[in-house]
């Protein structure tokens, strides 16, 4: 696809000599989302790491606008403008909100003000460390974060995981500003499929590291027998 952001082909990657993923091939269009979605283990979080450069890929190609960075390393990929947000979270404990951000920050139009004005409990919380956060605070941390290295490119990994049901519609309904109203392109990895298929364009469902099935958002989130046969419906509390 001539305008794919991203593309994936036929990729097989994993840890040493351990695959975890094969076969793996999507095009990410310029202002696209897609929804990864599986069960526990199978592979969602690899995929991430495998985009960044973290994984080794013993087969396919990852390419970004064309161009082939499967060889390049992680620092490198996120200079070329891919964001990425780790299940684990992984905020600065001793720094404040605000310093959180500063540390990330790169040219471009996110700056402080406009991830406040996504996230206005982070303006709220800007003098806070970062361990006197909730989880949900954390996670938007995270995220406003990863968006003030200016990425074109944002991989959200379970964003919503275990996080209390006001904070899951708080943050959601960020994301899904981001995507419709910032044309942010992402990628992202959840649990809660039917609130991904509802932010998203595509989506796909990984079963035991490979693309067990592929859909438009709506029509997989209409489609509940799939969903129920590949994920198990996640209830929405
Ligand atoms: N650093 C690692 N070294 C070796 N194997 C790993 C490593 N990280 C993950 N794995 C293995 O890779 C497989 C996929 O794990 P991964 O974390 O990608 O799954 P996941 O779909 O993100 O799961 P979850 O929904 O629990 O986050 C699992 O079998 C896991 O044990
Ligand atoms: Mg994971």
């Amino acid at each position: 696809m001539a305008d794919a952001l991203l593309s994936l082909k036929d990729v097989r990657a994993g840890y040493g000599a351990a695959v975890v993923l094969d076969g793996i091939s999507f095009d990410v269009p310029v202002r696209g989302s897609l929804a990864v979605l599986g069960r526990n283990g199978v592979g969602k979080s690899t995929l991430l790491l495998t985009i960044m450069g973290f994984t080794a890929i013993a087969r396919g190609a990852v390419l970004w606008r064309g161009e082939d960075i499967t060889r390049l390393p992680p620092n490198r990929r996120a200079q070329e403008g891919i964001g990425w947000v780790a299940q684990e979270r992984e905020i600065f404990p001793s720094l404040t909100v605000e310093e959180n951000l500063t540390v990330a920050s790169r040219p471009g139009d996110w700056n402080l003000k406009k991830v406040y004005d996504l996230f206005p409990r982070l303006h709220e919380r800007r003098g806070n460390k970062g361990n006197h956060l909730s989880g949900g605070e954390q996670q938007m941390l995270a995220t406003a974060r990863a968006l003030m290295t200016n990425p074109d490119l944002l991989l959200l990994d379970e964003p919503l995981e275990g996080l209390a049901p006001i904070i899951v519609e708080e943050l959601s309904a960020a994301i899904g500003r981001l995507a419709a109203e910032q044309g942010m392109t992402l990628i992202l990895v959840e649990q809660h499929a039917e609130i991904a298929l509802s932010l998203t364009d595509e989506a796909v469902v990984i079963e035991r590291g490979t693309i067990a099935h592929r859909a438009r958002s709506k029509d997989l989130l209409a489609d509940q027998a799939t969903l129920d046969r590949l994920i198990g419906l996640k209830v929405e509390a």
